[in-house]
C-alpha cells in the first residue's frame, strides 16, 4: 500500500501569518494528510520554520532580541498556534536545526563535486556603520527617474522602475539611514541549473496529470526570456548555515551563510530527520521516506504551496536534488493555491491588513475557520474573503445543516426513547433510497479528497449532511412515533448512526466537531466506510449516547459589523 509524503511550504520565522497564507499551503495539507489517515494510510506529515535571511535578522532587530533567541521564540509561538489550528503534523520543524546544517552543507558538497557550482566575483554595497553588505532592497536613495526619496535599490515604488542600488542618488542603509557606504567586492557561489534545463525540462513534461498552475508557472520559467538563471546561494550575512562542503571548510565563503532558498526546501527533508530524533528513531526510520535506495519506493509525496512558491519547487529544488545524484525522493504531486483576498483588497503581512491566525482563534474555534477557508479555497482562481460570506456559510453550512440535524435527532430521541439507540421497527424503501444516494456521494467524496480538488471535497461533503437533513425531513419521526412508534425508532437509529458516519466524515475538515460528535455517541469507532449499510448499523440497539451541546452556534449581525470593524485597518 502506498505511504503518503506531504509536506507544506515552510512559513517565514519572522510574524503570525495571515489567513491567506493559512489557505494557502498548512490547510489545505492538513486536509489531505488528516483524509488519508482517516483511509488507514501511512503518513508523514512534515512542515517547519523557515528561520534564514535578512528578514528574520531584521525583525529580530527590530523586536531587540538575539536573531537565534528571536528564532526560537517565533517557533514556540507559530507551533503553539498551528496546534490551535489543528494542524497535524508530525513534526514542526526548524530549518536553522543542526540536521538542516549538515544536509545543506551536504548537498553543496554534491553539487560542487558534480562541476554543478561556479564561483562568482561580484560588486555589491557594503555599509560601514553596519559592519555589513546590505541586500539591495536595504539601500534607500531618490530614484533617478522621477525623483521619489524613499526608492529602494532594486525598484521605484514610486514609479516601479527597475533599478540597480549603484542608481540611486544618495544613497543610504534602510536599516541604519547611514550614507557611510561604499562598493565592495565579494565573491558567490551560483549553482548552474541553466546546465540542467534540459532533464528539468523532461521532468517537467512527465507530469501530465499536474494542476495547470504549477506547470504554467514552471514552463514560463524554463522558457520564457532567457530561461531558466543560474541562481547565486551564497549571501554576506551573519544569520544562516554557514557555507562548507560536507563537513570541510569552502576556502574564500568564510564568514558567508547559504542563501534563505537554498536551504529551506532542503529542511524539508531535514525535517523528516528531526522527526525522527524527537521520537527516538533512528536514521533508517526518515530514510525510508526520502531514500529511494532505503525503502521510499512506495512513497507519494505530495507538496502543498502557494503559487509564489512554485518556481523553487519545480526548478531550484529539484536541482539540488537531482545535482546531487543521490536518490532522494523527488515529489511527486505540487498542489498550488491562488490567493485569498481580504474584504476588497489583499491580504498584506507588511501593512498588517487582514485577519491573522492568533485573531482567528480568538474570535471563534478553529472548525469554523477551516470549514470556511477550505470550502473557499483559491484553486481554480483568487478567492476573498468577506464577513458577510464567512457568516453567511457558518450559519447555513455548519449551525443549520449539521448542527441542527444532531440536535434534532439526539434531542427527540431523548425525549421519546431515552439516551439509548431505539430498538425495532425494520429499514423500508426510503432508508434504501438514503444509503444510495450516501454510497454515490461518499464516492465520490473520496475521488475528491485523492484529487486533492479541496473545494469539491467540501462541495461533496454539505451535499452528504443535506441528505440527512431532507431524509429526516421526509421520514418525520416525530409524526411517524404517533402510529408506529416501531418505525419511528428505525428511522431514529439510522439518524444516529448518521451521526457517527459524519463524525468520521467531516474529520478532515472540522476534527474538533467531529471528536464531539464521535465522544457524543458513545463510540470509538472510526472505520471508514466502505460499506454504507454496515456503517449504518454500527450504533446497536441499546447502545447509550448523550445530546452533545451545541455543535456549531450562529455568527450573529452584531458580532459580524463588529469584527468587520476591528479588521478594516491595520494590525499594529
Ligand atoms: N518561507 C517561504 C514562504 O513563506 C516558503 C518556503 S518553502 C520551502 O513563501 F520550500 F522553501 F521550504
Ligand atoms: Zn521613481
Amino acid at each position: 500500500m502506498t505511504r503518503h509524503l506531504i509536506t507544506s511550504a515552510i512559513p517565514y520565522i519572522n510574524g503570525i501569518k495571515h489567513l491567506g497564507n493559512l489557505v494557502g499551503s498548512q490547510l489545505p495539507a492538513d486536509l489531505y494528510a488528516r483524509y488519508q489517515r482517516a483511509r488507514g494510510r501511512e503518513v508523514l506529515f512534515l512542515c517547519a520554520t523557515d528561520e534564514h535571511g535578512t528578514p528574520a535578522e531584521l525583525a529580530a532587530a527590530k523586536a531587540g532580541k538575539p536573531v537565534a533567541e528571536y528564532c526560537a521564540e517565533m517557533h514556540g509561538i507559530q507551533a503553539e498556534i498551528a496546534r490551535g489550528f489543528r494542524l497535524s503534523f508530525d513534526h514542526f520543524g526548524r530549518s536553522s536545526s543542526p540536521q538542516n546544517h549538515r544536509l545543506t552543507q551536504h548537498f553543496a558538497g554534491r553539487l560542487v563535486e558534480a562541476g554543478l557550482i561556479r564561483e562568482v566575483t561580484e560588486k555589491q554595497v557594503y555599509s560601514n556603520a553596519d559592519g555589513r553588505f546590505l541586500p539591495d532592497r536595504y539601500i534607500e536613495g531618490t530614484c533617478p527617474n522621477c525623483g521619489y526619496d524613499k526608492a529602494r535599490g532594486d525598484q521605484c515604488e514610486n514609479c516601479t522602475k527597475q533599478l540597480d542600488p549603484t542608481d540611486l542618488i544618495d544613497p543610504r542603509s534602510a536599516i541604519s539611514g547611514s550614507t557611510d557606504l561604499e562598493v565592495r567586492e565579494t565573491k558567490h557561489l551560483y549553482l548552474r541549473q541553466s546546465s540542467m534545463r534540459d532533464r528539468l525540462n523532461a521532468w517537467i513534461d512527465s507530469k501530465s496529470d499536474w494542476p495547470v498552475l504549477t506547470t504554467s508557472i514552471a514552463r514560463k520559467w524554463l522558457n520564457d526570456g532567457d530561461g531558466l538563471q543560474d541562481r547565486g546561494i551564497t549571501r554576506d550575512l551573519d544569520w544562516g548555515i554557514p557555507v562548507k562542503k560536507g563537513d570541510q571548510d569552502w576556502p574564500g565563503m568564510e564568514g558567508k551563510v547559504f542563501y534563505v532558498w537554498f536551504d529551506a526546501p532542503i529542511e524539508y527533508i531535514a525535517c523528516g530527520a528531526e522527526w525522527a530524533e524527537a521520537n527516538g528513531l533512528d536514521d533508517a526510520a526518515w530514510e525510508r521516506w526520502w531514500r529511494t535506495d532505503k525503502g521510499a519506493d512506495d512513497v507519494r509525496y505530495t507538496q502543498f504551496m502557494g503559487k509564489d512558491n512554485v518556481p523553487f519547487h519545480t526548478l531550484s529544488f529539484p536541482a539540488t536534488i537531482l545535482g546531487s545524484s543521490e536518490d532522494w525522493k523527488l515529489v511527486d504531486y505540487i498542489k498550488s493555491f491562488n490567493y485569498l483576498n481580504y474584504d476588497g483588497g489583499q491580504f498584506s503581512t507588511s501593512q498588517g491588513r487582514g485577519v491573522f491566525m492568533d485573531q482567528a482563534l480568538a474570535i471563534l474555534p478553529a472548525d469554523y475557520w477551516r470549514w470556511w477557508l477550505l470550502s473557499h479555497a483559491p484553486e481554480s482562481s483568487d478567492a476573498e474573503f468577506t464577513w458577510e460570506n464567512f457568516q453567511a456559510s457558518v450559519n447555513k453550512d455548519l449551525a443549520d445543516v449539521l448542527g441542527n440535524f444532531v440536535s434534532r435527532v439526539t434531542k427527540f430521541c431523548r425525549s421519546k426513547f431515552g439516551e439509548v439507540v431505539p430498538e425495532g421497527g425494520q429499514p423500508g424503501p426510503r432508508e434504501a433510497a438514503l444509503i444510495q444516494e450516501l454510497t454515490t456521494r461518499i464516492r465520490a467524496y473520496e475521488a475528491h479528497q485523492e484529487a486533492m480538488e479541496v473545494r469539491k471535497a467540501a462541495q461533496e461533503l454539505r451535499a452528504i449532511w443535506v441528505a440527512g437533513n431532507e431524509y429526516l425531513q421526509e421520514a418525520a419521526p416525530w409524526s411517524t412515533f404517533k402510529e408506529d412508534p416501531e418505525q419511528a425508532a428505525a428511522q431514529i437509529r439510522l439518524a444516529l448512526n448518521l451521526i457517527r458516519l459524519y463524525a468520521v466524515l467531516s474529520s478532515p475538515f472540522i476534527p474538533d466537531a467531529s471528536d464531539q460528535l464521535m465522544a457524543a455517541m458513545g463510540s470509538t469507532d472510526w472505520s471508514w466506510p466502505d460499506d454504507v449499510e454496515t456503517a449504518l448499523a454500527t450504533l446497536p440497539p441499546g447502545h447509550a449516547f448523550t445530546v452533545p451541546d451545541v455543535t456549531f452556534r450562529k455568527i450573529t449581525d452584531e458580532e459580524r459589523e463588529d469584527w468587520q470593524a476591528r479588521f478594516s485597518g491595520t494590525r499594529d
